[in-house]
């Protein structure tokens, strides 16, 4: 049997012995990410090792700022300013996240977070909120990590912050090794500056079932969740090529089906998980609508009701006619300080 790796001793290989001392603060920004093929099941769950690949967008200045120094006593927790409780979960995690990189057992760390995208609300949050604490760890400890590197440590924290080391398109690669060695992001290098993603927060408050939950709950009970696989092999092969020709039709295809495959893995899960709210659903319906209409306007959706547009600059204004309330960003364009 192959051993059974732990995320601490994932930590102990990729830092190895670069040992310095901490510095007085560290502060890091990285960018939310927006899945056009999903990452959707573990087969570690330990680990945050995917059942497949997936692609993302990352959303320029959209993202996780996070300002990192050590303190004495108890880990400090501030997020948009407020100082957040010991209890909270949010801080558990974190500190969870930190036990893994503390020098010695003493040290604590005052962490101050601030969100650009809404909290827990599918909007990714905790994918920018741990590639940004991961950098302000390097920042701090002085370990000049890699990206790479970076994103294996990120993955620990959330599975999709892998992909938000980097703006613009990027891939997690699945990868085989058991220690996950081999299963970090990677931007494609392609770059788009037409395309645009707009979002559309229908409801801001916490979602009823994180991603964590809901994922195990789908891979152990849904009889759908057998076909996802494939569905990625096809809907990856068909953004990449997308991509490659610029052919936006052919990515908003691929991408629109991609989420709903995801969603109807879940609607098959035993209890159902469903993030659609009326609002999700006159959206699409809407998004469809404008397509008629002859403007190429697709969606996609994540673990929570909100509903994320794809189209590019020369349908722009069609679309923010059509969704006034729309939060549009252009992310493919690099680097993130310009976006
Ligand atoms: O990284 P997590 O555990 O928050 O999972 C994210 C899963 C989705 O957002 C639904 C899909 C994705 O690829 O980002």
């Amino acid at each position: 049997m192959s051993k059974a790796w732990s995320r601490q001793s994932v930590v102990e290989k990729v830092i190895g012995d670069r040992k310095a001392p901490a510095r007085e603060a560290s502060v890091a920004f990285a960018p939310a990410n927006i899945a056009l093929c999903k990452y959707w099941g573990k087969r570690n769950e330990v680990l945050n090792l995917p059942v497949t690949s997936s692609l993302s967008i990352s959303l320029g200045a959209l993202g996780s700022h996070c300002r990192l120094s050590p303190c004495s006593g108890s880990d400090q927790v501030t997020l948009g300013g407020e100082t957040l409780e010991g209890e909270h979960p949010f801080v558990e995690r974190i500190r969870d996240y930190l036990n893994l990189f503390r020098p010695d057992p003493e040290q604590s760390y005052k962490i101050e977070a601030i969100n650009t995208v809404p909290t827990a609300a599918g909007f990714a949050s905790s994918a920018s909120g741990f590639a940004a604490l991961v950098l302000a760890l390097d920042g701090l400890h002085g370990w000049g990590l890699s990206l790479r590197e970076l994103s294996i440590l990120a993955r620990l924290g959330s599975g999709s912050a892998c992909r938000s080391l980097w703006q613009g398109l990027v891939e997690w690669h699945v990868g085989s090794a058991t220690d996950g060695m081999d299963s970090y992001g990677e931007p494609l290098g392609d770059t788009w500056d037409e395309l645009r993603v707009g979002l559309l927060v229908l409801e801001a408050g916490k979602k009823p079932i994180g991603s964590r939950p809901a994922m195990k709950r789908t891979v152990e009970t849904s009889p759908g969740y057998a076909v996802w696989p494939d569905r990625v092999a096809h809907d990856l092969a068909n953004l990449k090529a997308a991509i490659a020709a610029k052919d936006f039709e052919r990515l908003g295809e691929a991408a629109e089906s991609n989420a709903l495959a995801m969603h109807a893995t879940m609607i098959m899960a035993q209890p159902p998980v469903l993030y659609w709210k009326a609002a999700s659903v006159t959206a699409m319906n809407d998004v469809w609508a404008a397509r008629r209409d002859g403007v190429s306007l697709y969606f996609t959706m994540d673990a929570g009701p909100n509903i994320k547009l794809l189209f590019t600059a020369a349908d722009e204004a069609a679309v923010v006619e059509r969704f006034p309330a729309l939060r549009v960003t252009a992310p493919a364009l690099r680097p993130a300080e310009e976006a």
